[in-house]
Order: structure tokens, then C-alpha cells, then sequence
């Protein structure tokens, strides 16, 4: 390939760029770009190590998530993709998305899709929680005396991305409604971004979490229904 004409008029010949000694100057350039790229996968590791995520939801990306198996996965793929984009605008807001629909549609895929690429491409601090065992923890801190979930509730208060998997999955009692709200609402004033998973739809939420809860999430989320076939099913087929 040839140089463009003033690389060429700068260095003389053609291909001497290839032979040009590294300054003691570029070289501490390269060692710094090498430190940074080094910090920063560490910082991803570190990231997905405290992410919550299990092993197979560390593959749930937007690259293995197929949007042709039907209308609303290849809808839902766009305004996933799209609250990527506008990631920084959504983070100031607080904005946050509300997957709705059948068993095995793949909301949980893409929630998880969003934190992935998040935690890769931003570096942001996300943590995946499932409601059901959130609220098992919070029963069990009433059951068990002297049982402190402090930290962990402040980590799920807090994180700058959250993640809350199978909303409304069941009615829980007035007390364990109240600690739900209380995160929600948190997260609500201090507009923090959630993303939730539910198989109810939005009209069905103040019934399962009370009117409180629900509207706020209704508020703070875009929704986003899929209601294609369970993919569990499809994918047995397809390899059998
Ligand atoms: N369009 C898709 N392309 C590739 N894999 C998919 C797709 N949809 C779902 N899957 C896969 O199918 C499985 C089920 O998807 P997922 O767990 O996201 O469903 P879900 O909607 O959360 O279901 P549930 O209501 O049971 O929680 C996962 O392993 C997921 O990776
Ligand atoms: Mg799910």
C-alpha cells in the first residue's frame, strides 16, 4: 500500500514507516495504551465477576440472541438496541426497559443482553437479581433474627444498573410488598435505571405488587412485549 504524499514526503521512500525506531516517547505511549487496555479488562472481569450473572447467563448476548423467530424478537432487538445507544441519556433519567410475555420468549436473555453489553462496552456496574429469591431473602432477615442483609440490599438499592427477573412471578404478603416498594422506590427518586422481567403484563402489576410499586415501574420503564413460541421448545426441536 502506498503512503499518502505527505507521509511519504515526511519519511522519504515509501515503507521506511516499517523501520522507523520507536522513541522512548512512543514507547511509553504503547506501555501506557497497553496498562489501560490491561485495567480495563480487568475491570470488566472484575465487573462480571460481581454481576451476579451465572455461567450461562454470561453467554446471553445480543450477538447469540436470534431476532427472526418472530415479530416481536426482532422489535424487541431494536429497542434494545437503541436504548444502548442512548444509554447515557436513559442513565441520567433513570430510564429503564419492562420485558413482558410468554415462558422461554427471551426476556431474561435480554435483559441480561443489555448488562452484557453494558459491563463490556461502558464499564458499568449492573447486578441481576431474581425477584423470587430477593424476596426469599428478605423473608428470611424477618424469620432469622440477627440475620443482616444490609450490604446486599444496599448493592441492590444502589447498583447503577439493576436487574430484577420474574416480576409478579407470585403475590407476596403486605410485608414483603413493602421491602419491594421500598427498593423500587429508591431506585425511582434517585433515578437509577431497572430492568425488569416479568411473565405478567403491565396491567396486571398493581394487583401482584400493589398500586404503589407498579406505578412507579410502569414510570420508570419502557415496555417491551414478546410474544413469540417458548425458544426452549424450539431449540429441543431443532436438535432433535
Ligand atoms: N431469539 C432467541 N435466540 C436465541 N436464543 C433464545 C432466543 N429466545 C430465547 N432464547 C434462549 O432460550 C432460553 C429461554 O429464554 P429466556 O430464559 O430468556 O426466556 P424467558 O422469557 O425469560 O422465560 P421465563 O418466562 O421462563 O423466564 C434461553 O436459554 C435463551 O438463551
Ligand atoms: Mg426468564
Amino acid at each position: 500500500m502506498e503512503f499518502p504524499p505527505a507521509l511519504a514526503r515526511k519519511y522519504g521512500k515509501n515503507g521506511e514507516w516499517d523501520y522507523l525506531p520507536c522513541t522512548p516517547e512512543c514507547e511509553k505511549k504503547n506501555e501506557q495504551r497497553e496498562w489501560e487496555l490491561s485495567r480495563r479488562e480487568a475491570r470488566v472481569a472484575s465487573l462480571k465477576e460481581r454481576s451476579g450473572l451465572s455461567k450461562r447467563m454470561k453467554g446471553y448476548t445480543l450477538a447469540s440472541f436470534k431476532p427472526y423467530v418472530d415479530r416481536s424478537a426482532a422489535r424487541a432487538v431494536e429497542r434494545v438496541e437503541a436504548y444502548l445507544k442512548d444509554w447515557e441519556e436513559m442513565r441520567e433519567a433513570g430510564r429503564g426497559l419492562f420485558f413482558c410475555g410468554g415462558v422461554g420468549t427471551g426476556k431474561t436473555h435480554l435483559a441480561v443482553a443489555v448488562m452484557n453489553e453494558l459491563i463490556h462496552r461502558r464499564r458499568v456496574p449492573a447486578l441481576f437479581v431474581t425477584v423470587p429469591e430477593l424476596l426469599d431473602n428478605i423473608r428470611e432477615t424477618y424469620n432469622v433474627p440477627g440475620r443482616n442483609l444490609d450490604d446486599w440490599m444496599e448493592a441492590v438499592k444502589n447498583a447503577d444498573l439493576l436487574v430484577l427477573d420474574d416480576l409478579g412471578a407470585e403475590k407476596p404478603s403486605d410485608w414483603v410488598q413493602e421491602r419491594m416498594f421500598v427498593i423500587v422506590n429508591h431506585r425511582y427518586r434517585e433515578a437509577l435505571p431497572t430492568i425488569f422481567t416479568s411473565n405478567i403484563g403491565p396491567e396486571e402489576l398493581p394487583r401482584q405488587l400493589g398500586e404503589r410499586t407498579a406505578s412507579r415501574v410502569i414510570a420508570m420503564c419502557e415496555g417491551i412485549k414478546l410474544d413469540g413460541r417458548d425458544y426452549r421448545e424450539t431449540a429441543r426441536n431443532e436438535g432433535a
